[in-house]
């Protein structure tokens, strides 16, 4: 008996990274899993992500694996296609148990991205895909999860949406993701009454095939050795991440709501 088993759970982003180790984490404790993304091979994008998979989807691997899912690709930033997901999950399992809205990331390079000088494209566009994604997931579960009076949510932030960088780069991010820390508590709020758990978990540095690719090698201080300000001294794993997500989507948590829980070995970020 697996601690989900009947469970369903929508992952959205679980094309690669992050989002694919909570959909098959959650798929081996037994949930039924729809993994969503804008594109289901989006680890097609970088090499790491790429040679990590042992299957040619998220969904091919959680089947491989003996579990069940469904892949579904749609936009996180389009409500109409994000609200039709929610529909295809129910009508192929007929419920809605677990949310992990991970879809989103930052855009642009933190040197270029300073709070003063935001470019407008590139703050619409990070907060569509990582603010507004994640409210139109969880406006597409709610009914669902209200009428069973039982449901778990968990959005994702970052340390970045806790505390600024030194130069102020990246700020279209950090807002974003400190707007998705303060909703989650509003939403603990609204929602506790109807049975369901709404948290959010805060990412510090975890080693994706996009963030070794693109976002370390664009830093600032690039050659610095990161692990310095992390308190363990390693960067994290997506399992450090998919741990916390199965605490958070499990009975473990059943009286824990409206958190912001840091997922960053202790990381010290001014310095
Ligand atoms: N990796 C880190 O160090 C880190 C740190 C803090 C927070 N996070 C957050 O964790 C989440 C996952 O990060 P990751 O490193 O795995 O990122 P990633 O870019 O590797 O994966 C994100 C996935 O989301 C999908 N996606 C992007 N935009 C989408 C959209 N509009 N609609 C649907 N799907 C979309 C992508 O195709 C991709 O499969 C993000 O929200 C990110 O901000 C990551």
């Amino acid at each position: 008996m697996g601690k989900l088993d009947g469970k369903v759970a929508i992952v959205t982003g679980a094309g690669r990274g992050l989002g694919r180790a909570y959909a098959r984490r959650l798929a081996v404790l037994g949930a039924k899993i729809a993994v969503t993304d804008i594109n289901l091979k989006s680890y097609e994008e970088f090499d790491a992500e790429a040679k990590s998979m042992t299957g040619d989807s998220t969904v091919a691997e959680i089947i491989a694996g003996g579990g069940e899912a469904i892949g579904i690709e749609m936009d996180v930033t389009d409500e109409h296609a994000v609200n039709a997901m929610a529909e295809q999950v129910m009508k192929t399992w007929g419920r809605i148990d677990i949310l992990v809205a991970n879809a989103g990331g930052g855009r642009g390079r933190p040197v270029d991205t300073k709070a003063s000088t935001l470019d407008s494209a590139l703050l619409h566009l990070v907060t569509s895909m990582n603010l507004y994604g994640t409210v139109y997931s969880v406006n597409a579960v709610a009914p669902f999860m209200k009428q069973q009076r039982s449901g778990k949510i968990v959005t994702v932030s970052s340390v970045a949406g806790l505390g600024p960088s030194t130069d102020g780069g990246y700020a279209h991010y950090g807002a974003a993701k400190a707007a998705i820390a303060h909703y989650t508590r509003y939403l603990a709020q609204d929602l506790g009454p109807h049975g369901i758990n709404a948290n959010c978990i805060a990412p510090g540095i975890i080693t994706t095939g996009r963030i070794m690719a693109t976002v370390m090698p664009n830093q600032a201080d690039a050659n610095r050795d990161r692990t310095e300000t992390v308190a363990l001294r390693r960067l994290g794993s997506v399992e450090d991440c998919a741990k916390v997500v199965e605490f958070l989507c499990t009975d473990l948590s059943d009286y824990v709501t409206g958190q912001v829980i840091a997922i960053d070995g202790g990381m010290i970020r001014s310095v």
